[in-house]
């Protein structure tokens, strides 16, 4: 049988900070068109697991890998070269900077008109609004500039650390449907970190839950739903879109 390597694979890793552990045996694998969610409290651990990927939490032991590639030692730059999105948690923009030049200078040395042309196809409003400063911006605006900029480094696999943190619920209500029709259009492998857990159940195939730095489920969202309310409820206090 053939088997294809997983654009995104987490092996048994351990992640932290300064020596110090906070998340550990967590193992995972995105093929491509797959979409993850991993769910948990505050300071579960979630964060610091997408960022063991970027390179920018520390990773202990275990190993990481890119394509089948070991990412471990690989320069952060060259981990989103090498089709890594990453949105971090909070809004990942340049205040002082119109959404127009946010866009380009994450496109960097890419075709300009077509990442502009990318980030406004997927966020309209983001065109309404391209000469504005990033600090003009709603929160839900903001959010969109930080998922465009993403974006157009045109990832394979890209990972959203709680898109809909701080916005009100009509809001995050419109920024998930846009981002589920942008992650179906581009066909993108996902890794969506939320609080909301129906938001979590709703869009991911997949769930990752972190109970206090340890993984206590891993698998598919339907067995979860199924299987597992306690899980769901144990873990995680309970937050409604
Ligand atoms: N840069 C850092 N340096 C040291 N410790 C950190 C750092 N970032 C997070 N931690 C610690 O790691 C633990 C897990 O944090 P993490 O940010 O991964 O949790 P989280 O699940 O993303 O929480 P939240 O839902 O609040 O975003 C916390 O105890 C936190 O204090
Ligand atoms: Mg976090």
């Amino acid at each position: 049988m053939m088997s294809t390597t997983p654009y995104l694979e987490y092996r048994d890793i351990t992640a932290g900070y300064n020596g110090t552990e906070v998340v550990s045996q967590v193992s995972f694998a995105v093929c491509k068109g797959q979409r993850w969610g991993v769910l948990g409290r505050n300071g579960a651990g979630k964060s610091t697991t997408l960022a063991a990927a970027v390179g920018l939490s520390q990773l202990q032991a275990g190993e990481i890998l890119l394509n089948g590639r070991d990412i471990g030692s690989t320069p952060i730059f060259q981990r989103s070269r090498s089709g890594l999105g990453f949105v971090p948690q909070g809004r990942d923009i340049f205040p002082s900077l119109s959404v127009e030049e946010n866009i380009l200078v994450a496109a960097k040395n890419g075709n300009a008109s077509e990442a502009l042309d990318m980030a406004y196809t997927m966020f309209p409003r983001l065109k309404e609004r391209r000469n504005n400063g990033g600090t003009q911006l709603s929160g839900g605006e903001q959010q969109m500039l930080s998922i465009a900029r993403a974006i157009v480094t045109k990832p394979q696999v890209l990972l959203l650390d709680e898109p809909l943190e701080g916005l009100a619920p009509k809001v995050r209500q419109e920024l998930m449907a846009s981002i589920t029709d942008m992650i179906d259009e581009l066909g993108l492998a996902c890794v969506l970190v939320e609080q909301y857990v129906d938001v979590i159940l709703d869009f991911s195939q997949h769930v990752l839950v972190l109970e206090s730095g340890r993984p206590v489920y891993t698998g598919p969202t339907e067995d979860l739903r199924r299987d597992h309310q306690d899980i769901i409820e144990n873990a995680i206090g309970l937050r409604k879109l």
